[in-house]
C-alpha cells in the first residue's frame, strides 16, 4: 500500500521492511547509484525499514544505531522530503515529526531528477551536538557520519529493490532555510530514493 504522508503530523512508522532473504554479499553486488526514479511512493514499511537502516536504533538497551558515528554524539539526523511535506526522522520512537507542508523536492538538489524522486533524504549535522570538538574536527566527523548513514541507504537500497543516489550537488543554505535548520544544523548530503523506472 502506498501511503501518503500527511503534512502536519507526527506519524509513527511500521514495523521495518527488511528483506532478510539478501545477504550481504548480494547486496554489496547490486549496490549502485541510480537516478530514474517510478513516480510512486514508497509504501510505509518500506519507508520505515530504509530509515531504520539509515540511523535507526538497532540495539534498544543503549539507543546505539545501525550507524556508528564519532564518540556516539548521533549528530546526524534524517530530514524525509516527499511530495506532501518535510519531517524528521525520530529514530528513538521510529517515528517521523512534520517540518512543513507542500511539495520541496526540487529544494533538495540542482539536478532535474531531484524534483521526481518519491522520496530525498537530507543528512544534516547538528554541531551543537559536537560541542566540545574543534571546528576542523565537527567538518570531519560530521562527514563522516553523515557517509555511514549514506552507505546504509545504498545497501538498502540495493537489497529492498530500490533505486538511490546520494549528492553532494546542493545549495545548503538555501535547503538549510527549507528545512528550518537551527543555526547549528548544517546540510551534508541528500540521497534520493525512489522504485526504480
Ligand atoms: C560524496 C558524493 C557526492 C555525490 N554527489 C552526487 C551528486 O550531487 N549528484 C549525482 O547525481 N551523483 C552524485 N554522487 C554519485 C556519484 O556520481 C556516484 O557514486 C559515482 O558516479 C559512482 O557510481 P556508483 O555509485 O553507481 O558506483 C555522489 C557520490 C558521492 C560519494
Amino acid at each position: 500500500m502506498a501511503t501518503a504522508l500527511r503534512p502536519h503530523e507526527s506519524i509513527a512508522l511500521p514495523a521495518p521492511r527488511l528483506p532478510r532473504d539478501v545477504s550481504l554479499a548480494e547486496a554489496l553486488e547490486r549496490r549502485a547509484s541510480a537516478r530514474e526514479f517510478a513516480g510512486r511512493p514508497l509504501d510505509l514499511a518500506t519507508l520505515a525499514g530504509l530509515l531504520w537502516s539509515a540511523c535507526g536504533v538497532n540495539r534498544p538497551q543503549n539507543a546505539h544505531r545501525t550507524a556508528p558515528s564519532a564518540r556516539n554524539w548521533q549528530e546526524i539526523d534524517v530530514y524525509v522530503v516527499t511530495a506532501e511535506g518535510i519531517h524528521v526522522y525520530d529514530a528513538a520512537r521510529q517515528a517521523l515529526r512534520p517540518i512543513d507542508s507542500g511539495d520541496h523536492r526540487a529544494a533538495t538538489g540542482l539536478q532535474d531528477y531531484v524534483a521526481r524522486a518519491p522520496v530525498n533524504l537530507v543528512l544534516v549535522a547538528d554541531y551543537a551536538r559536537m560541542a566540545d570538538a574543534s571546528n576542523e574536527s565537527r567538518n570531519l566527523y560530521a562527514a563522516m557520519d553523515a557517509a555511514f548513514v549514506a552507505q546504509n541507504v545504498y545497501l538498502y537500497c540495493a537489497a529492498a529493490g530500490l533505486a538511490c543516489v546520494v549528492r553532494g550537488l546542493v545549495d545548503r543554505e538555501a535547503l538549510a532555510r527549507v528545512l528550518r535548520l537551527a543555526p547549528a544544523q548544517r546540510v551534508i548530503a541528500a540521497q534520493s530514493v525512489g522504485y526504480p523506472l
